[in-house]
């Protein structure tokens, strides 16, 4: 045990230290430096994931692939270390590309793993877990195969590529806490990203099957775009017509919200109009 003293000289360093290689991030970033542009390369799916990351944590991206999210981690979160970890070796060889195209003081906050699923991590490594593009049935095995790794400080940030409702529902029975969620559009496709912490919220089955945040225009295109896609089936099972109908009940909700009597409308009459688009859930 130190004395007060101490303790305030060791943090005013540790301060000082975090505020240089703020500095030095920054100076390393004006725009027209390559940390600039590939910056500006980050796909809108990859931004709005990062921006779930909390500032200054120590990070793992599982299935980095390209290695464009611990970039987008260090450059938008200030994030502290990432862990990029990838099961094959092309991938990592194309991250470690992506990383030759960051300045020295970026790159080395990012590490490449070689491995499965949490696998590389050591226990209470890191504060969050962003896993991306993958199905949510991998997901959920990844995160199931190391509960260890997965303890209650831990941030999931998670962009399953289908089957959200299940994931969703893992990560009711998890006890975890939805702290952001929002369905981001890129190339005419929808993309879930969702954030949560552990602790208490009771997940009705509207949050499982529609998601716990319910608004935004990616959210009324989404549900524009599934409402279509069932009202054009002629025949269909009981579990589908009951499916339909629960689309039905939120697509009313969600246009009375956006359309003021005697408008044609906007937001979800305007998602309505632009017709049934092929995605998923
Ligand atoms: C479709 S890419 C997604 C890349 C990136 N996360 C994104 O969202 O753009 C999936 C990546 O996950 C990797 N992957 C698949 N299963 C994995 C596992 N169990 N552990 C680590 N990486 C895995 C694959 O090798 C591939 O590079």
């Amino acid at each position: 045990m130190g004395s007060t003293f101490a303790r305030g000289t060791r943090r005013a360093t540790a301060a000082r230290k975090a505020t240089g290689a703020r500095k030095a991030v920054a100076a390393a970033m004006p725009p027209s430096t390559p940390l600039g542009h590939t910056a500006a390369a980050l796909s809108e799916r990859l931004r709005r994931l990062a921006a779930q990351i909390p500032r200054g944590s120590a990070v793992a991206d599982i299935g980095t692939d390209h290695g464009r999210l611990p970039l987008g981690a260090v450059i938008d979160r200030d994030a502290r270390r990432v862990v990029a970890v990838d099961l094959r070796a092309d991938p990592l060889a194309v991250a470690r590309r992506t990383l030759a195209t960051a300045p020295a003081e970026v790159a080395a906050r990012i590490e490449l793993r070689q491995g499965d699923g949490l696998a590389p991590l050591a226990v209470d490594e890191v504060d969050a877990i962003v896993i991306a593009g993958m199905g949510a049935a991998s997901i959920v095995a990844i995160l199931e195969a190391h509960p260890d790794r997965v303890t209650p400080r831990v941030r999931l940030v998670l962009q399953p590529a289908n089957e959200w409702a299940l994931l969703r529902r893992w990560l009711a029975d998890a006890g975890r806490t939805p702290v952001a969620e929002e369905i981001v559009w890129e190339r005419d496709r929808p993309h879930l990203v969702i954030a949560t912490d552990a602790g208490p919220w009771t997940w009705t089955d509207d949050d499982v099957d529609f998601g716990t945040s319910r608004a935004g225009e990616g959210y009324q295109r989404w549900l524009a775009q599934e409402s279509a896609r069932l009202e054009a089936i002629a025949v269909c099972s009981d579990a589908t017509a009951a499916w339909r109908e629960r689309v039905r009940a939120q697509w009313q909700r969600v246009s009375s919200a956006s359309t003021p009597a005697g408008s044609t409308g906007s937001g979800a009459a305007a998602a309505a109009r632009r017709g049934p688009r092929r995605g998923d859930r």
